[in-house]
């Protein structure tokens, strides 16, 4: 049996004291959850996070880092950085990395493999736009964004790799996928994977489900069969709301 990720995504969203004030509220409402937790804060708020998680069941991820182990990228922050902090997971091509950065399946595949290399987990983020659902492209656009994105990671590295399903259309609308869609376009995604790397590393793949996830969808979505949590935005930002969520089986 997988279990279950769910995931705060906050985006360009809180301050340090912020971040300090939602983990103590978070902590004891999540304290019994046999769930993983993880929030994916930004990077000003990584070490305060890190410092504030001590003795909780919450893991801290980064949003995004270089592909470069280091060198000239002004600006750019690296995988060893983010270890040297222990930060334990991180998001990688999220769309609206991909919108706005220009961040491609290339630089997606170069950022997974850094990650892997130094001990970071990469969350690999897919999803469509309105327009290729509406072509019928759903499942050739999200198994190809898998495919380039997995390309030349071995087998035995993919214990330490997620995926989140995110349809573009449903990010911050309101708009989610029904569950029946949302579960079809994660089967497909885990389809891919058990054609490069066989059944046993797709059965045991984290794939999560993420677009205008909130405590009264969640339910639905996290118990169809291959839906295995969910990576939550605007929702995250309020700790008792995605407690909610991470406690939708309570
Ligand atoms: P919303 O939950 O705000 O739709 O955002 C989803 C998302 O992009 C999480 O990474």
């Amino acid at each position: 049996m997988r279990k279950k990720v769910i995931a705060g995504n906050w985006k360009m969203n809180l301050l340090p004291n912020e971040a300090i004030a939602y983990i103590d509220t978070l902590d004891p409402l999540v304290a019994d959850t046999e769930n993983e937790v993880v929030l994916f804060v930004p990077y000003t708020d990584l070490f305060y996070s890190l410092l504030q998680i001590q003795n909780t069941n919450i893991k801290i991820g980064a949003q995004n880092m270089h592909f470069a182990e280091k060198g000239a990228y002004t600006g750019e922050i690296s995988a060893q950085m983010l270890k040297s902090i222990n930060v334990d997971y991180v998001l990688i091509g999220h769309s609206e990395r991909r919108q706005y950065f220009n961040e491609t399946d290339e630089t997606v595949n170069k950022k997974v493999k850094t990650a892997l290399e130094n001990e970071i987990k990469p969350v690999i983020c897919v999803g469509e736009t309105l327009e290729q659902r509406e072509k019928g492209e759903t499942e050739e656009i999200i198994t190809t964004q898998i495919e380039k994105a997995l390309e030349g990671i071995k087998p035995e590295q993919m214990k330490d790799v997620m995926v989140a399903y995110e349809p573009i259309w449903a990010i911050g609308t309101g708009k989610t996928a029904t569950s029946e869609d949302a579960n079809n376009a994660i089967k497909a995604i885990r389809n891919k994977i058990c054609q490069i790397y066989g059944q046993n590393v797709a059965e045991s793949i984290i794939i999560q489900y993420g677009g205008s996830v909130k405590s009264t969808n969640c339910k639905e979505l996290f118990t169809m069969s291959d839906i295995d949590g969910g990576l939550v935005g605007g929702a995250s930002l309020d700790p008792h709301e995605f407690a909610k969520i991470v406690n939708y089986d309570k």
